[in-house]
């Protein structure tokens, strides 16, 4: 198993990825935060799978454990559905003391992280991460939030969990298509951090992906890539934390072009992170061979080559509304060089026009 310690300035907590290791949920929680109620929020998909061994985990560490099961999917990350859990939470008399447990992906965890951080001002949140892209971001960081109206995660706030706990061996019940979207976050970790993360995943991207082949190394350095900048940056008040951007501009553009239903947000970032590689060899002096050598790297994931069925224009009208969008044009991140990060490049309309260009046609 690794430990990955998460300091930030509000709460220090352990990030630990072992595979196989569910059943010692219960034990490493009490080491942590012995006592009290648990509540374990999973949805319809994860519960048949999961849920028992996570419920008798915690009962075995001496917790009252209770649970609740929402449908799956992004639709059900909204302030209903937390109204629901706010109910659930006060017909079972939860307290500060007692402790949610987010037993699923990213939306899980968005969703019952933002109810554990606003019930009663904050009541104790384990992530339990069950896929690939919860494990190497969304669990991490602190970010809890639901949609609101047309807004993804317009509602929402920062609220460090008490625990990571992820078990690689849940990714093997996990869809191929959800597992290369994640994989899109872990080379979006590796074309940051560089170095021997960027080895690691060139050589994940070397074979078919699979979930026997994410390693536990592979998973701890994306966390622990993400938690040196979250550390820097808790609250988004400096800018720091923007670099995890990378690829999200044009991503999130397509996504939007796309009425979030052609590609998944990893396939969308693949494709943001390929415009990303492009722009940064004609902006910021990243070299050919290391442009060619990351390409290389989201084939090798699996991800998508082009951008198919979207309008280019659509694309760039989109990259302006970027909640990250400035007065003076989008402010991308783009790489120096492969590990070498740099914020807030202004890209012209023209360039940003060839760079999609480019996309639909390469
Ligand atoms: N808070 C953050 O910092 C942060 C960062 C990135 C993404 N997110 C959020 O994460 C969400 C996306 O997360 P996601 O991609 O994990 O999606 P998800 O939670 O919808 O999970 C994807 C699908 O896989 C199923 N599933 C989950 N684990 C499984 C398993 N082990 N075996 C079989 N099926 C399984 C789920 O039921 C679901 O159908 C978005 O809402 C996004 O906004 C948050
Ligand atoms: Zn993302």
């Amino acid at each position: 198993m690794r430990r990955i310690l998460a300091t930030m300035p509000s709460r220090a907590y352990d990030v630990l990825v072992g595979r196989g290791c569910l059943a010692g949920l219960g034990s490493a929680l009490t080491r942590r935060c012995p006592g009290g109620k648990t509540v374990v929020c999973c949805d319809e998909n994860v519960a048949p799978l999961y849920l028992e061994q996570a419920r008798a985990s915690l009962n075995a560490g001496g917790y009252e454990v209770s649970h609740i099961v929402i449908p799956a999917g992004e639709s059900q990350k909204n302030l209903a559905r937390a109204e629901e859990l706010y109910g659930v939470l006060y017909d079972r008399g939860i307290r500060r003391g007692d402790t949610m447990v987010a037993l699923g992906g990213g939306v899980i965890g968005d969703l019952a992280g933002f109810v554990a951080a606003t019930f009663q001002r904050g009541v104790r949140l384990v992530q339990v991460p069950t896929t690939l892209l919860a494990q190497v971001d969304a669990a991490v960081g602190g970010k809890v939030a639901v949609d609101f109206r047309a807004g993804k995660n317009y509602v929402g706030t920062f609220y460090q969990p008490w625990l990571v706990y992820a078990d690689l061996a849940t990714l093997e019940t996990l869809p191929a298509r959800e597992l290369h979207s994640g994989a899109a976050e872990v080379a979006k970790y590796a074309l940051l951090g560089g170095g021997e993360l960027l080895d690691r995943v060139g050589r994940l991207a070397g074979g078919p992906l699979s979930a026997a082949r994410v390693s536990q190394e592979l998973v701890a350095g994306c966390v622990a890539q993400k938690v040196a900048v979250v550390a820097a940056d808790e609250r988004e008040e400096t800018g720091a934390r923007a670099v995890l951007n990378l690829g999200h501009t044009v991503g999130h553009a397509i996504e939007g072009a796309t009425s979030f239903s052609r590609y998944t947000h990893g396939e969308a970032v693949g494709l943001g992170l390929r415009a990303s590689l492009w722009l940064s060899r004609r902006l910021c002096g990243l070299s050919a061979r290391e442009e060619a050598r990351a390409q290389a790297l989201l084939d090798g994931l699996g991800l998508p080559q082009r951008l198919e069925a979207v309008p280019g224009e659509a694309v760039c009208d989109l990259t302006r509304l970027d909640k990250k969008s400035g007065r003076h044009g989008v402010g991308y991140v783009l790489l120096d060089a492969l590990g070498s990060p740099r914020l807030d490049v202004r890209v012209r309309p023209e360039l940003e026009r060839e760079v999609i260009e480019w996309l639909v046609k390469r």
